[in-house]
């Protein structure tokens, strides 16, 4: 059973909105995903820019989140947004709408296989003395299905309880304390989680499961619990990259990408070079190989600032005076005091006992027959239909949470 969970949590508030016509070109959910997974690199070397550790985070939230926020921001604080998002372009087409409208096609499209356990939810907390205006709160509605409720902000601990318990309820109880304070200025908290569940379509066998070694660098070498599974996978190998490409399908439509350098490459020199472009590459050029796995069990719990993080995507002005929410509501001096973000994984044996995969295909010559996890690798979680990104990760120790 896999399984992963993220949260992220925007507190404030404020907003504008300027849109230029151009041409009739209508963007699809092919052009959305796809702009969204660049959007989702672009964050992940920012935060991999932070620290060496293990990285683990939900792009799909973090863009949900303030597509969310934008329907409520005006001006540069409403372009910033959109290019910070790397959805600018999308925006191009003078209709105010179709992005929003994208992330609910999108959203729906991914909820649709019932078989796949992925709920996301977008809700904001406002504070009862503050007026939200009716046409974002029903935007909001419409698009984002959100849940909005007033708490009073001036009770500190009785809102910050009231959220931390919506958020607990909202990704099975993975997330205990999301807010660990509550800013006595904050009026308005944009909340937006998503729980992830996944059972493997060829579940590994736990009495296989030994302990081995894994690499975390030339000198560091730790024990961990490597579970093993032979069957028939999908593989590649990126020879410029010196990497290779594994595809761990979950039943349900979603699969778990893992890119694994060569031993003697530098994980962190793949960092620049991962986009969109690559991705859908590297899922586009598998073959069906007869093949065994070797890959270790591991746990991710990582939260993230993202209002340390975002402003160097561009993202600024949501959280400087000068941000322009006033779509949001005509009182002055909104503005984002945080952004919060937070992501569970476990990755273990289980799944339901699913048919073994039996056809095997043209097996190319150069591609292995061992696939060994045991050094840093990069890991991608993503809804196979529409090549949507939900999650993204790089383990490089996993006895490290
Ligand atoms: C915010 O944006 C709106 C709409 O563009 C504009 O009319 C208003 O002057 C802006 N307010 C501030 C404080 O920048
Ligand atoms: C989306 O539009 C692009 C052209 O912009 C097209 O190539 C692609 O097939 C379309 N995808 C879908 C799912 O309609
Ligand atoms: C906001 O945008 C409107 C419309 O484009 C423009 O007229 C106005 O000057 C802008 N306001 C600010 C404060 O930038
Ligand atoms: C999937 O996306 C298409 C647009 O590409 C949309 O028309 C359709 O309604 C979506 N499906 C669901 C179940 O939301």
């Amino acid at each position: 059973m896999e399984f992963g969970v993220f949260l992220l949590l925007i507190c404030a508030p404020s907003f504008t909105s300027t849109l230029q016509v151009q041409d009739p070109w209508t963007p699809n959910i092919t052009d959305l995903t796809f702009k969204n997974t660049d959007f989702a690199m672009n964050l992940y070397r920012k935060i991999a820019d932070h620290h060496d550790d293990n990285i683990f985070f939900s792009p799909l939230s973090v863009s949900t989140a303030f597509v969310t926020l934008s329907l409520a921001a005006r001006n540069s604080t409403y372009s910033e947004i959109l290019s910070g998002l790397n959805l600018d372009m999308l925006d191009q087409t003078g209709q105010l709408e179709i992005i929003p409208q994208l992330f609910q096609y999108l959203h729906g499209n991914i909820s649709q296989d019932g078989a796949l356990k992925l709920e996301q939810g977008t809700s904001l907390f406002v504070d009862l003395h503050f007026h939200v205006e009716k046409a974002f709160s029903d935007q909001i509605k419409q698009f984002f299905d959100a849940h909005i409720e007033n708490v009073d902000f001036g009770n500190a601990e009785m809102s910050k309880e009231i959220i931390n318990k919506h958020v607990r309820r909202k990704t099975g109880d993975k997330v205990k304390e999301l807010v660990t304070s509550i800013e006595p200025l904050t009026r308005m908290m944009l909340i937006n989680t998503i729980f992830f569940q996944g059972a493997w379509e060829s579940p590994f066998d736990p009495d296989s499961t030994k302990m081995s070694r894994f690499y975390v660098d030339k000198y560091n070498i730790v024990q961990v619990q490597m579970m093993l599974i032979s069957d028939s996978f999908y593989i590649s190998t990126d020879e410029e990259l010196k990497t290779k490409v594994l595809r761990l399908p979950y039943l349900g439509g979603a699969a778990m990408l893992i890119v694994l350098p060569d031993s003697h490459i530098d994980y962190t020199l793949i960092d620049d070079e991962i986009n969109a472009e690559r991705f859908l590459h590297w899922i586009k050029n598998m073959k069906k190989k007869k093949l065994e796995v070797h890959l270790p069990k591991f746990n991710l719990e990582q939260s993230y600032p993202m209002h340390n993080i975002l402003p160097a995507i561009g993202i600024q002005d949501v959280f400087r005076d000068t941000a322009n929410f006033t779509g949001l509501s005509q009182e002055p001096g909104l503005k984002v005091s945080q952004v919060l973000h937070k992501a569970v994984i476990e990755v273990n044996e289980k799944g339901t006992v699913a048919a073994a995969a039996t056809s095997v295909g043209f097996t190319p010559y150069s591609l292995p027959t061992t696939f060994i996890v045991n050094r840093p690798f990069f890991f991608f979680i993503y809804h196979e239909a529409t090549n949507s990104l939900l999650f993204m990760g790089r383990m490089v120790d996993p006895t490290q949470k």
